[in-house]
């Protein structure tokens, strides 16, 4: 615990070249600790893309039996030829639906007969101000990144008790700090990571881990697919992808996280520094914030 805390206070101090290396070295050496889930049943929602996919591949690499869900069949197809002859389990479903999650869990308990992991990965963000949204693209916001995670672990929770298993959310830095642009996405990580913590103490007499993932920046789909203030996919991402940590690194961190039974992680550079600023110095952070992503009074990021 002492080590995790001084690794956590050096990774601070780094520059972007500097935290770089230590993540490539950091990558190398968790290569290089074989990573074992063999006969473990991992559940991964919205594994067809991004983060999701990438610990989808992981996953079944390190010996783990897989079952994953998204809403277009053709991406769930695709990714099932990927890997033929592993025990991959792929099944249509809008985590937002509630029947749709129950139908999911109960075929992947039919398929491969228990649960011992399950990752609230599936989520949707969204890009426009309070001002001009309709209110209409906020609750779908809370129906996916929220009751998608309520859902699901509802009615994986009893085979997660009988084996002593994990539960996994993945937020998001805007779990921590509201976001310009962002407001009923960090509105819904708030709401998960509140509903998680609560559940990981209630969950701590039947021997089951629950943890959340706060991953800052991570280059995949979803600052495109994001919707705008009329509740539609944006179609374009305003970052510069090839900058940021790739979706395989952070499935890496989230599978060690997992492995070690942590309370909860934090990722990047930017997102560990937004966390700790937010935290001493809000009114700072406010302003600093402000001038990040908005440029003469219009959002730009
Ligand atoms: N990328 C980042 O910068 C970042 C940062 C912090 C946190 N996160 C979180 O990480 C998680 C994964 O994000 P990502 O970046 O990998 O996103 P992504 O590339 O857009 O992938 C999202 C995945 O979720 C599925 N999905 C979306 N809506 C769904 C729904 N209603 N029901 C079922 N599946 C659904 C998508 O498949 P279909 O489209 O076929 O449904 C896709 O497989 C999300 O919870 C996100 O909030 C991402």
């Amino acid at each position: 615990m002492h080590t995790t805390f001084q690794k956590k206070c050096f990774l601070f101090f780094l520059s972007k070249k500097e935290e770089l290396i230590f993540s490539v070295l950091f990558l190398l050496s968790n290569n290089l600790i074989r990573m074992d889930f063999a006969n473990k049943v991992v559940v991964i929602t919205g594994g067809s893309e991004g983060i999701g996919r990438a610990l989808v591949e992981m996953m079944l690499n390190s010996g783990a039996k897989v079952a994953t869900c998204g809403r277009k069949h053709d991406k769930l197809y695709q990714l099932q030829t990927r890997f033929p002859g592993k025990p991959l389990h792929v099944v249509v479903a809008d985590v937002s639906n509630e029947s749709d999650c129950n139908h999911f869990i109960q075929s992947t308990l039919k398929t491969f007969g228990k649960i011992d992991v399950l990752i609230n990965n599936a989520g949707l963000s969204m890009r426009a101000t309070v001002l001009e949204s309709d209110v209409a693209a906020f609750k779908r916001l809370m129906d996916v990144n929220y009751w998608g995670t309520v859902y699901c672990t509802k009615a994986a929770l009893p085979s997660i008790i009988e084996n002593k298993g994990t539960i996994a959310g993945i937020s998001s830095i805007v779990g921590y700090r509201g976001m310009p642009g962002r407001s009923a996405y960090s509105a819904s990580k708030f709401a998960m990571r509140g509903w998680l913590e609560a559940l990981r103490v209630e969950m701590l007499q039947h021997g089951v881990n629950v943890l959340w993932v706060s991953p800052g920046f991570i280059a995949t789909n979803i600052r495109s697919v994001a919707l705008n203030a009329k509740g539609e996919p944006i179609g374009e991402t305003p970052m510069d992808e090839s900058k940021l940590m790739s979706a395989e690194e952070c499935a890496m961190h989230i599978i060690k996280a997992i492995e070690k039974r942590k309370r909860a992680i934090v990722l990047t550079f930017t997102g560990k520094a937004t966390v700790l600023i937010t935290k001493f110095f809000p009114t700072f952070a406010d302003k600093y914030i402000h001038r990040f992503f908005f440029k003469d009074g219009k959002l730009i990021k």
